[in-house]
């Protein structure tokens, strides 16, 4: 008898706390979508049913709202639809929405503490100060002849490849560690000569999403901040990070003995350290600096390189546009003699089938932000509590037929010269925007221009069998990813 009213309260007491939880947007009269039991909105991304990029565009869609309340399986979460509410959160009242909520504590993660991703409020502000000069255009003019080495090995690997079929997720991989080694670390990874690079197999340990634990802690760090201290996570693999560092740690000294200038990011970092002054707020170190170097390898690694081969599946799917693409590079190229910084910048179409392949592959799905005051929205009245979690969701942005017309198909002509300025502000959004926007934008979209530039000038690349098309999205996956891979027949064209 005592056991039933003992179960009675327990349930009581379980149905109240969830009522409690999953009321926060009804009772704020915000509209917002049905969670399911206590996994919220993510439901199906939890059981692995659905990709996120999907989850995230069924939400947006359902709904025609300024904004939408969702559950992250417990956490409130505001996503915001409205372009006009997204300038005032991106860049007008920025002040108010600084932070991303990640939980990262200093003493058991130092590296990931001290990376742009994560940091948070002054500590952030500091160091985002510190590493803009790093990537301004001057900067990344001096890393070209960097580039254009990795890129000539990528030319050199499809030659002798020339007739077979690839899987070019892999083939892209191996260009952009190359790259980010070489203007990172300051060495040579050779991972488009040698498939057995020791560098390219501690890179896929540093940010694994196969492995379990690295999937779990990179999960904890965004959803279940307080599982992030109890397990005493990291963001990235110890081992490789460490390797990492070490690495970074003999260049720098090597560099300083032999007075080595490469004009690289490593030679920008330690620039900014020698001209520090005693007043500054944020300063470095060794380790915060190497912490740099992972985060560029981290955050730019992947996403470069599953963007040029989203773009080569996009090329090879659309032939037409393919030899537009190549007619300017042939053209560009004989004009210049090569392809210079100012040869990349010159051409107008490679611009546009970049900018296309990145709206409909938005490598993270979507934006995060979370207030840092109480904030009200003027349009509507209502007020959000301080430390709530925004979602600005980019993959629903992206395919809205109201702001990208016939949104499932690959056209470049939405950024013709004509077409570009119908597009509204705040609806494209690959790179984020505002003073929390991607720092290594340039960076990025040159190494993506270098590799299609030295790649579709001289290769054709065609559909086959294996061609996975439409392509599926891996649902376990964080990225846009295809198990299957991409797979495209190369072949050298007359020149
Ligand atoms: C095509 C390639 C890339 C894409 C699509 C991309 C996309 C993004 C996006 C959407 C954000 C969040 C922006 C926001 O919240 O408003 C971001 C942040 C960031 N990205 Fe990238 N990124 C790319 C390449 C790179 C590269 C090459 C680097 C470094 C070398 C890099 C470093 C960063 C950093 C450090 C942040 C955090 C900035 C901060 O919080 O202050 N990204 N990126
Ligand atoms: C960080 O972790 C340490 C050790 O696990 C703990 O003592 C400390 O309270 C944590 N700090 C914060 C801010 O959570
Ligand atoms: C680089 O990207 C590959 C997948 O494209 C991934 O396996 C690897 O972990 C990444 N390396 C780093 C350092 O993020
Ligand atoms: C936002 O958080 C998710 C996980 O919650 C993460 O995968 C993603 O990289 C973050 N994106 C940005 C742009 O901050
Ligand atoms: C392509 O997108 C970038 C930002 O991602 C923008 O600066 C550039 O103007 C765009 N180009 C065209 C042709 O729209
Ligand atoms: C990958 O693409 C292929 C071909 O379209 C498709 O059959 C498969 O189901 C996709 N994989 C996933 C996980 O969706
Ligand atoms: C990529 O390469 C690795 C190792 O070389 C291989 O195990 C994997 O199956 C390849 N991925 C695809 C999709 O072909």
């Amino acid at each position: 008898m005592m056991f039933v009213v003992y179960m009675g309260c327990i349930l009581l007491l379980l149905y109240y706390l969830y009522q409690k939880t999953y009321s926060y947007w009804s009772s704020r009269g915000v509209p917002f979508d049905k969670p399911f039991l206590i996994f919220g909105s993510f439901f199906d991304v939890a059981t692995r049913k659905k990709h996120i990029f999907h989850v995230i565009r069924d939400i947006y869609d359902k709904f025609d709202t300024p904004y939408v309340g969702i559950y992250i399986l417990n956490q409130p979460t505001l996503m915001v639809r409205s372009p006009e509410l997204l300038k005032k959160i991106l860049v007008k009242d920025f002040d108010k929405f600084v932070n991303r909520k990640v939980a990262v504590n200093e003493s058991v993660d130092p590296i990931a503490a001290h990376t742009l991703f994560t940091a948070k409020d002054q500590m952030w502000r500091g160091l985002r100060a510190k590493i803009s000069p790093v990537f301004t255009s001057g900067k990344m003019k001096l890393m070209v002849p960097l580039m254009k080495q990795c890129a000539e090995d990528l030319n050199a690997y499809l030659d002798q490849r020339a007739g077979e079929t690839l899987e070019f997720r892999n083939v892209t991989k191996k260009y952009t560690v190359d790259i980010i080694s070489s203007c990172a670390f300051g060495v040579s990874s050779y991972c488009l000569k040698d498939d057995n690079s020791e560098i390219m197999q501690v890179a896929t340990k540093l940010l694994d999403l196969k492995s379990f634990v690295r999937s779990f802690s990179i999960f904890c760090f965004f959803f279940m901040p307080k599982l992030v201290d109890i397990f005493r996570l990291t963001l990235l693999d110890k081992v490789a990070s460490d390797h990492f560092i070490k690495m970074f740690k003999s260049t720098i000294a090597e560099r300083q003995n032999k007075n080595i200038v490469r004009n690289d990011l490593i030679d920008q970092l330690n620039n900014l350290k020698d001209n520090e002054k005693f007043t500054d707020e944020y300063k470095f170190d060794d380790i915060k600096m190497a912490a740099q170097a992972l985060e560029f390898f981290a955050a730019g690694n992947d996403t470069t390189s599953l963007t040029i081969s989203f773009a080569l599946y996009e090329l090879a799917l659309n032939p037409t546009i393919q030899d537009r693409l190549r007619q300017e590079l042939k053209e560009t190229f004989a004009k210049h003699g090569d392809f210079t910084y100012d040869a990349i910048y010159e051409m107008k179409y490679l611009d546009m089938v970049v900018n296309e392949t990145l709206r409909m592959y938005p490598l993270t799905t979507f934006l995060n932000r979370s207030t840092t005051t109480k904030y009200t929205f003027e349009e509507t009245g209502f007020t959000l509590d301080e430390d709530v979690s925004i979602l600005v969701p980019v993959a629903g942005l992206h395919f809205d037929a109201e702001y990208f017309p016939d949104p499932e198909k690959y056209d470049p002509e939405r950024f013709s010269e004509e077409n570009k300025n119908k597009i509204q502000p705040y609806t494209y959004l690959p790179f984020g925007d505002g003073p929390r926007n991607c720092i290594g934008q340039r960076f990025g979209l040159l190494v993506t221009k270098m590799a299609l530039a030295y790649t579709v000038k001289d290769f054709a690349f065609e559909r086959t069998a294996a061609t996975a098309v439409p392509l599926g999205l891996d649902p376990a996956s964080l990225f846009l990813e295809n198990k299957t891979g991409l797979h495209m027949k190369v072949v050298k064209v007359k020149q």
